[in-house]
Protein backbone atom coordinates (compact mmCIF):
# COMPACT_ATOMS: atom_id res chain seq x y z
CA UNK A 1 0.00 0.00 0.00
CA UNK A 2 1.61 3.40 -0.79
CA UNK A 3 -0.07 4.81 1.68
CA UNK A 4 2.19 2.83 4.60
CA UNK A 5 4.80 3.47 3.13
CA UNK A 6 8.02 5.62 5.12
CA UNK A 7 8.10 9.33 4.55
CA UNK A 8 11.89 9.83 3.59
CA UNK A 9 14.10 12.42 5.26
CA UNK A 10 17.50 13.44 5.27
CA UNK A 11 20.33 15.50 6.58
CA UNK A 12 23.68 16.65 6.50
CA UNK A 13 23.55 15.01 10.05
CA UNK A 14 21.91 15.08 13.35
CA UNK A 15 20.32 18.62 13.43
CA UNK A 16 17.41 17.05 11.13
CA UNK A 17 16.09 15.43 13.52
CA UNK A 18 14.50 18.61 14.84
CA UNK A 19 12.18 18.20 12.31
CA UNK A 20 11.68 14.69 12.30
CA UNK A 21 10.20 15.48 15.69
CA UNK A 22 7.60 17.83 14.75
CA UNK A 23 6.95 15.68 11.85
CA UNK A 24 6.39 12.43 14.74
CA UNK A 25 4.12 14.59 16.68
CA UNK A 26 2.06 16.13 14.19
CA UNK A 27 1.18 12.97 12.10
CA UNK A 28 2.29 9.84 14.59
CA UNK A 29 1.19 7.18 12.58
CA UNK A 30 3.37 7.34 9.41
CA UNK A 31 6.45 5.45 9.42
CA UNK A 32 9.82 7.28 9.05
CA UNK A 33 13.09 6.78 7.42
CA UNK A 34 16.04 9.19 8.20
CA UNK A 35 19.05 9.29 6.75
CA UNK A 36 22.24 11.35 8.85
CA UNK A 37 24.83 11.76 6.43
CA UNK A 38 27.21 12.85 9.30
CA UNK A 39 30.23 11.83 7.44
CA UNK A 40 29.73 14.71 5.17
CA UNK A 41 28.83 17.14 7.76
CA UNK A 42 29.15 20.20 7.28
CA UNK A 43 27.48 20.56 4.29
CA UNK A 44 27.11 24.62 5.33
CA UNK A 45 30.74 24.90 3.67
CA UNK A 46 31.02 22.17 0.34
CA UNK A 47 30.20 24.14 -3.45
CA UNK A 48 26.65 24.10 -4.43
CA UNK A 49 27.87 21.06 -6.78
CA UNK A 50 29.35 19.52 -4.04
CA UNK A 51 25.81 20.29 -2.18
CA UNK A 52 23.72 19.28 -4.90
CA UNK A 53 25.16 15.79 -5.63
CA UNK A 54 24.93 14.64 -2.36
CA UNK A 55 21.70 15.77 -2.10
CA UNK A 56 20.60 13.71 -4.89
CA UNK A 57 22.60 11.01 -3.43
CA UNK A 58 20.56 10.65 -0.48
CA UNK A 59 17.09 11.37 -2.46
CA UNK A 60 17.97 7.86 -4.64
CA UNK A 61 18.76 6.01 -1.35
CA UNK A 62 15.47 7.51 0.12
CA UNK A 63 13.43 6.44 -2.89
CA UNK A 64 15.24 2.89 -3.31
CA UNK A 65 14.12 1.93 0.33
CA UNK A 66 10.26 2.52 -0.99
CA UNK A 67 10.03 6.29 0.51
CA UNK A 68 6.45 7.93 -0.62
CA UNK A 69 7.86 11.61 -0.12
CA UNK A 70 11.03 13.03 1.06
CA UNK A 71 11.41 15.71 3.19
CA UNK A 72 14.75 17.66 2.64
CA UNK A 73 15.59 18.48 6.64
CA UNK A 74 18.79 20.35 5.65
CA UNK A 75 18.14 24.76 4.92
CA UNK A 76 21.50 24.20 3.43
CA UNK A 77 20.26 21.51 1.25
CA UNK A 78 16.95 23.28 0.40
CA UNK A 79 18.23 26.70 -0.51
CA UNK A 80 20.34 25.14 -2.98
CA UNK A 81 19.22 22.20 -4.46
CA UNK A 82 15.80 21.98 -3.69
CA UNK A 83 14.98 22.78 -7.56
CA UNK A 84 17.01 20.04 -8.98
CA UNK A 85 16.21 17.36 -7.08
CA UNK A 86 12.34 18.35 -7.78
CA UNK A 87 12.79 18.52 -11.75
CA UNK A 88 14.74 15.04 -11.31
CA UNK A 89 12.64 12.81 -9.43
CA UNK A 90 8.89 12.33 -9.75
CA UNK A 91 8.08 12.24 -6.28
CA UNK A 92 6.73 15.13 -3.35
CA UNK A 93 9.66 16.93 -1.83
CA UNK A 94 9.28 18.88 0.62
CA UNK A 95 12.47 21.54 2.28
CA UNK A 96 13.51 23.82 4.59
CA UNK A 97 13.66 27.70 4.88
CA UNK A 98 14.58 29.90 7.40
CA UNK A 99 11.39 31.41 8.19
CA UNK A 100 12.21 35.32 7.43
CA UNK A 101 8.40 35.97 5.97
CA UNK A 102 6.89 35.12 9.62
CA UNK A 103 9.60 37.14 11.06
CA UNK A 104 8.98 40.28 8.98
CA UNK A 105 5.46 40.50 9.71
CA UNK A 106 6.07 40.04 13.30
CA UNK A 107 8.88 42.65 13.85
CA UNK A 108 8.31 45.74 16.05
CA UNK A 109 11.99 46.89 15.91
CA UNK A 110 11.74 46.42 12.00
CA UNK A 111 15.18 44.70 12.90
CA UNK A 112 15.60 40.91 12.44
CA UNK A 113 18.42 38.56 12.97
CA UNK A 114 19.58 35.16 10.93
CA UNK A 115 21.75 32.50 12.24
CA UNK A 116 22.14 30.11 9.33
CA UNK A 117 24.88 28.37 8.02
CA UNK A 118 27.26 29.98 5.00
CA UNK A 119 25.60 28.07 2.08
CA UNK A 120 22.25 28.82 3.26
CA UNK A 121 23.34 33.30 3.48
CA UNK A 122 24.97 32.36 0.24
CA UNK A 123 22.24 30.21 -1.59
CA UNK A 124 20.18 32.72 -4.28
CA UNK A 125 16.82 31.34 -2.80
CA UNK A 126 17.94 33.19 0.10
CA UNK A 127 18.67 36.20 -1.15
CA UNK A 128 15.65 36.22 -3.09
CA UNK A 129 13.61 35.48 -0.10
CA UNK A 130 15.35 37.91 1.81
CA UNK A 131 14.48 40.85 -0.73
CA UNK A 132 11.03 39.69 -1.15
CA UNK A 133 9.78 38.97 2.81
CA UNK A 134 12.12 41.66 4.13
CA UNK A 135 11.57 45.31 2.74
CA UNK A 136 12.09 47.64 4.66
CA UNK A 137 13.18 45.78 7.34
CA UNK A 138 16.95 45.29 8.88
CA UNK A 139 18.37 42.29 8.43
CA UNK A 140 21.27 41.32 10.56
CA UNK A 141 22.67 37.59 8.82
CA UNK A 142 25.55 35.63 10.83
CA UNK A 143 26.93 33.00 9.89
CA UNK A 144 26.81 30.23 12.61
CA UNK A 145 30.70 29.07 12.24
CA UNK A 146 31.49 26.04 14.12
CA UNK A 147 27.90 25.44 15.76
CA UNK A 148 27.18 22.31 13.33
CA UNK A 149 30.38 20.48 14.24
CA UNK A 150 29.66 20.84 17.89
CA UNK A 151 26.41 20.04 17.84
CA UNK A 152 27.44 17.17 15.83
CA UNK A 153 29.74 15.48 18.50
CA UNK A 154 26.50 15.73 21.19
CA UNK A 155 28.53 19.18 22.34
CA UNK A 156 25.29 21.01 22.76
CA UNK A 157 25.05 22.44 25.79
CA UNK A 158 28.74 23.56 26.21
CA UNK A 159 30.72 26.49 27.09
CA UNK A 160 32.51 26.57 23.49
CA UNK A 161 29.25 26.86 22.14
CA UNK A 162 28.13 29.42 24.68
CA UNK A 163 30.89 31.61 24.09
CA UNK A 164 30.20 31.57 19.97
CA UNK A 165 27.05 32.08 20.39
CA UNK A 166 27.29 35.04 22.42
CA UNK A 167 29.59 36.42 20.01
CA UNK A 168 26.70 36.02 17.04
CA UNK A 169 24.09 37.29 18.57
CA UNK A 170 25.99 40.70 19.86
CA UNK A 171 26.17 42.25 15.93
CA UNK A 172 22.25 41.20 16.50
CA UNK A 173 21.71 43.08 19.50
CA UNK A 174 23.85 45.92 18.58
CA UNK A 175 21.10 46.06 15.97
CA UNK A 176 17.83 45.92 18.15
CA UNK A 177 16.60 42.69 16.75
CA UNK A 178 13.47 41.68 18.17
CA UNK A 179 13.26 38.02 15.80
CA UNK A 180 15.94 35.42 15.58
CA UNK A 181 15.43 33.52 12.69
CA UNK A 182 17.30 30.36 13.01
CA UNK A 183 18.14 29.36 9.77
CA UNK A 184 19.56 25.85 10.59
CA UNK A 185 18.22 22.26 11.38
CA UNK A 186 20.77 21.82 13.48
CA UNK A 187 19.76 25.30 15.68
CA UNK A 188 16.92 23.88 17.48
CA UNK A 189 19.06 21.99 20.09
CA UNK A 190 20.41 25.43 20.72
CA UNK A 191 17.38 26.87 22.00
CA UNK A 192 17.80 26.45 25.87
CA UNK A 193 20.71 28.31 25.75
CA UNK A 194 19.98 30.73 23.37
CA UNK A 195 17.08 31.34 25.24
CA UNK A 196 19.70 31.97 28.68
CA UNK A 197 21.94 34.61 26.54
CA UNK A 198 19.13 36.29 24.87
CA UNK A 199 17.58 39.41 25.75
CA UNK A 200 14.16 38.97 26.83
CA UNK A 201 12.24 40.98 24.29
CA UNK A 202 13.58 38.75 21.52
CA UNK A 203 11.52 35.99 19.85
CA UNK A 204 13.22 32.67 18.64
CA UNK A 205 11.57 31.27 15.38
CA UNK A 206 12.27 28.05 13.10
CA UNK A 207 10.62 26.16 10.74
CA UNK A 208 9.99 22.70 12.51
CA UNK A 209 6.51 22.85 12.81
CA UNK A 210 5.56 24.93 9.70
CA UNK A 211 7.41 21.73 7.49
CA UNK A 212 5.69 19.30 9.55
CA UNK A 213 2.32 21.16 8.48
CA UNK A 214 3.48 21.31 4.71
CA UNK A 215 3.98 17.76 4.87
CA UNK A 216 0.35 16.91 6.39
CA UNK A 217 -0.88 19.15 3.39
CA UNK A 218 1.15 17.39 0.72
CA UNK A 219 0.11 13.62 1.66
CA UNK A 220 -3.62 14.93 2.15
CA UNK A 221 -3.10 16.65 -1.20
CA UNK A 222 -1.57 13.46 -2.39
CA UNK A 223 -4.01 11.05 -1.24
CA UNK A 224 -0.91 9.14 0.67
CA UNK A 225 -1.56 10.16 4.40
CA UNK A 226 -1.35 6.65 6.23
CA UNK A 227 -4.30 4.47 6.81
CA UNK A 228 -1.48 2.29 9.47
CA UNK A 229 -3.67 2.43 13.02
CA UNK A 230 -0.51 0.38 14.71
CA UNK A 231 2.81 1.42 16.04
CA UNK A 232 4.72 3.13 13.11
CA UNK A 233 7.90 2.18 12.47
CA UNK A 234 11.54 4.54 12.41
CA UNK A 235 14.54 3.81 11.28
CA UNK A 236 17.65 6.30 11.66
CA UNK A 237 20.65 5.51 9.67
CA UNK A 238 23.77 7.41 10.30
CA UNK A 239 27.39 7.08 8.57
CA UNK A 240 29.86 7.73 11.88
CA UNK A 241 28.47 6.37 14.80
CA UNK A 242 25.42 6.65 16.29
CA UNK A 243 26.35 8.34 19.82
CA UNK A 244 24.60 11.47 19.35
CA UNK A 245 21.32 10.20 17.33
CA UNK A 246 21.14 7.95 20.55
CA UNK A 247 21.53 11.10 22.96
CA UNK A 248 19.39 13.52 20.76
CA UNK A 249 16.40 10.69 20.31
CA UNK A 250 16.60 9.33 23.71
CA UNK A 251 13.20 10.18 24.89
CA UNK A 252 11.84 7.79 21.86
CA UNK A 253 14.65 4.96 22.46
CA UNK A 254 11.29 2.52 22.91
CA UNK A 255 10.11 3.40 19.48
CA UNK A 256 12.63 3.83 16.95
CA UNK A 257 15.81 1.87 15.83
CA UNK A 258 19.12 3.46 15.15
CA UNK A 259 21.78 2.04 12.63
CA UNK A 260 24.83 2.27 11.05
CA UNK A 261 25.09 2.03 7.07
CA UNK A 262 27.88 2.72 4.86
CA UNK A 263 25.90 5.77 2.39
N1 LIG B 1 21.32 21.11 9.17
C1 LIG B 1 21.79 21.85 8.11
C2 LIG B 1 20.99 23.05 7.71
O1 LIG B 1 19.83 23.10 8.05
C3 LIG B 1 23.16 21.76 7.62
C4 LIG B 1 24.25 22.29 8.37
C5 LIG B 1 25.54 21.92 7.71
O2 LIG B 1 25.74 20.74 7.43
O3 LIG B 1 26.35 22.83 7.50
O4 LIG B 1 21.48 23.95 7.09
Amino acid sequence: MMNNKPIGIFDSGVGGTSIWKEINALLPFENTIYLADSANAPYGYKSVDEIISLSIKNTELLMQMGCKLIIVACNTATTNAISILRNKFDIPIIGIEPALKPAALKTKTKSIGILATQGTLMSSLFSVSAKVFTKKIQITEVIGEGLVPLIEEGKVDTKEINILLTKYIQPMTNNNIDHLVLGCSHYPYLIPLLEKILPNNITIIDSGEAVAKQTRNVLIKNKILSKNKNKPEHIFYTNTSTFTLEMLLKKYSSSIVIKNKKF
